[in-house]
This record gives C-alpha cells, sequence and structure tokens, in this order.
C-alpha cells in the first residue's frame, strides 16, 4: 500500500459513502472525527455509526482516529470511548511545551495499544484552534527531536498545504518538497501526516456556483502532487473540504434539477453517491 486516507466524517451518509468506498476498492482506511463533528453529532453517534458501517460491511478495514485533539483530556476520552488512535495537536505550542503535551498523551495511549499522531508546525488555514496568516514550515531536526522525545507513532508536517477550501489565493500551488526531503531524512521510520490535503476539487466548486452557491477564488493542490509525497514518506493522507464541497456540489444540483422533491432519502442518496464516487478516486490515487 502507498498510503492510507483519513476522511472526516460527521454523520451518516458520510460515513456510509467512505466505507463503502473502502469496502469496494478493499483497502483500510481512517474516518476521523474533530471537535466540530463531536459538537455536531455527539460522541455515542460516531461511534455507534462507524460501529454500525463494521457490521454492515464486515469486510471493512476501519480505524477511528481522533483528529486535532487540543486537550490531554479529549484524547484521553476519546481512547477510553474505544478510538483506535487519537491526534493530540500542539503545533500552537512552544516546541517544549509541545513535547510535554504530547508526550503525557502518548504514555496515556499506550497502556492502551493505541497511537498517537502528533504536529510540529502550524498549518496554513483554519484549524480549529488557530488561524495563522501562513504557513510555519516543520524544522526537520525538530521533528527528529520531537519525535524521539515524545514517541508519536506518526508526524503531522508542516510544508506547504493548508486547511480549508480557500487555502491558496491562485491555482497551481507549490510544496516544499525540499523540506519534506529533509524530514524523510531525519526520521526515516516515522510515518508522516499530510493535512490540508483537499485539491478542491475544481469540477465541485463549479457545480456549487452554478447552482447557487457562492464559493470564490477557492484553489488547492492537484492530486498528482500531493502523491508525489508519498515515497517520501507521507502515509497518511487527511481530506476534508473535498467531501463537503461534493456533497454540498450534489446537493444543490439534486435540489434544482427535482424543485418539486423535498424527501430527504431522495437528495441526500445523490449527495451520499457522489461523496463515495470522489473516495473512490481519492482512494485510487492514493491507496492502491
Ligand atoms: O482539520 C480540520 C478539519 O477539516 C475539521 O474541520 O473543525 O470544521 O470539523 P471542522
Ligand atoms: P482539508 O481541509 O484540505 O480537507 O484538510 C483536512 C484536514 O487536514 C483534517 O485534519
Ligand atoms: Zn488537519
Amino acid at each position: 500500500m502507498k498510503a492510507i486516507c483519513a476522511f472526516n466524517v460527521n454523520n451518516m451518509e458520510l460515513i456510509q459513502a467512505v466505507t463503502e468506498a473502502a469496502v469496494e476498492l478493499d483497502t483500510p482506511i481512517i474516518l476521523q472525527v474533530s471537535k466540530g463533528a463531536r459538537q455536531y453529532a455527539s460522541m455515542p453517534y460516531l461511534v455507534n455509526l462507524v460501529e454500525s458501517a463494521k457490521t454492515v460491511l464486515p469486510k471493512l478495514q476501519v480505524k477511528l482516529h481522533l483528529d486535532h485533539g487540543d486537550s490531554f483530556e479529549i484524547c484521553k476520552e476519546c481512547i477510553d470511548a474505544g478510538f483506535d488512535s487519537v491526534m493530540i495537536d500542539g503545533s500552537h505550542l512552544a516546541f517544549e511545551e509541545n513535547i510535554a503535551l504530547t508526550k503525557r498523551v502518548v504514555d496515556y495511549a499506550r497502556q492502551f495499544g493505541k497511537e498517537v499522531e502528533g504536529e510540529l508546525g502550524q498549518i496554513a488555514g483554519i484549524e480549529e484552534h488557530v488561524e495563522n496568516e501562513k504557513s510555519l514550515y516543520t524544522c526537520p531536526k525538530q521533528a527528529k527531536e520531537f519525535v524521539e522525545r515524545t514517541g508519536v507513532s506518526s508526524l503531522a508536517i508542516s510544508i506547504g498545504t493548508a486547511h480549508g477550501a480557500f487555502k491558496y489565493k491562485a491555482p497551481n500551488p507549490s510544496l516544499r518538497f525540499d523540506i519534506l526531503e529533509q524530514i524523510h531524512k531525519e526520521i526515516p521510520n516515522t510515518p508522516l501526516v499530510l493535512h490540508g490535503a483537499s485539491s478542491v476539487t475544481p469540477s465541485d466548486v463549479a457545480t456549487i456556483n452554478k447552482f447557487g452557491g457562492k464559493i470564490e477564488n477557492a484553489y488547492g493542490m492537484e492530486e498528482k502532487l500531493l502523491a508525489k509525497t508519498i515515497p517520501l514518506g507521507v502515509k497518511k493522507i487527511n481530506i476534508d473540504s473535498d467531501l463537503r464541497l461534493a456533497f454540498t456540489a450534489k446537493l444543490r444540483e439534486y435540489l434544482a434539477e427535482n424543485p418539486t422533491h423535498f424527501d430527504p432519502r431522495q437528495y441526500l442518496s445523490a449527495a451520499r453517491a457522489h461523496v463515495k464516487q470522489i473516495v473512490i478516486n481519492k482512494i485510487s490515487t492514493f491507496c492502491v
């Protein structure tokens, strides 16, 4: 396998779309939930929806992961609730504080055999707790020290990707492959995580705008370019915005073309099927 895709989910339709795509391609995936997802759906729904997916799809290979955990307490809560892994995001803290917080989570998780993702360097765009104007790239030497002192299983790095649909002001952005190479050289055995890996699918943006939406100046990174990070150590690819755009595009199109329909099962089926197709494309590009 090349890399594993981690998809952000927060409702039944997204979970169904992602898991059905994964089973169809016989590929392991990660479902991850953010603080916003927990606030929207609540933990029991999310955990049980993932359990339900495993029951409905016995061949499903899935792990449930906490995305951007911002405190020891939330990481502990998710580990105790049965998550397979957690991310502790101390990237906004000073280096030593980030190490201390991350190590505390690793020490707790280790007792239960759970894996922990840390983050070093700040990824541009809107994270849950931090809003940055620019990217603060990960320092390769610090990355080595961070991994050694915390014992994290994987490391989220900042090399030029950004969160959200409004990542870049112009098309064809680039990535700092030079920094990635140096990081991989320092920690060749640590799986690296690429956040902000949505490509802001141009056709979905166009559909949204065609059917009454207003998503302007939204550009992502080409999938071909993102895929080049895989031989350089990136083993987990985080995707959220492209699923949101896909869902919204199909929903807008469906409702515009079927003005008499008002049964959520009809328009949600259409949106779910389109998200599934986008997930199939992502898995085919990055994972098989
Ligand atoms: O990296 C952040 C994810 O895209 C989660 O976004 O906080 O709006 O759920 P959210
Ligand atoms: P996107 O906004 O590019 O989908 O990034 C998602 C992400 O990094 C979740 O942690
Ligand atoms: Zn992220």
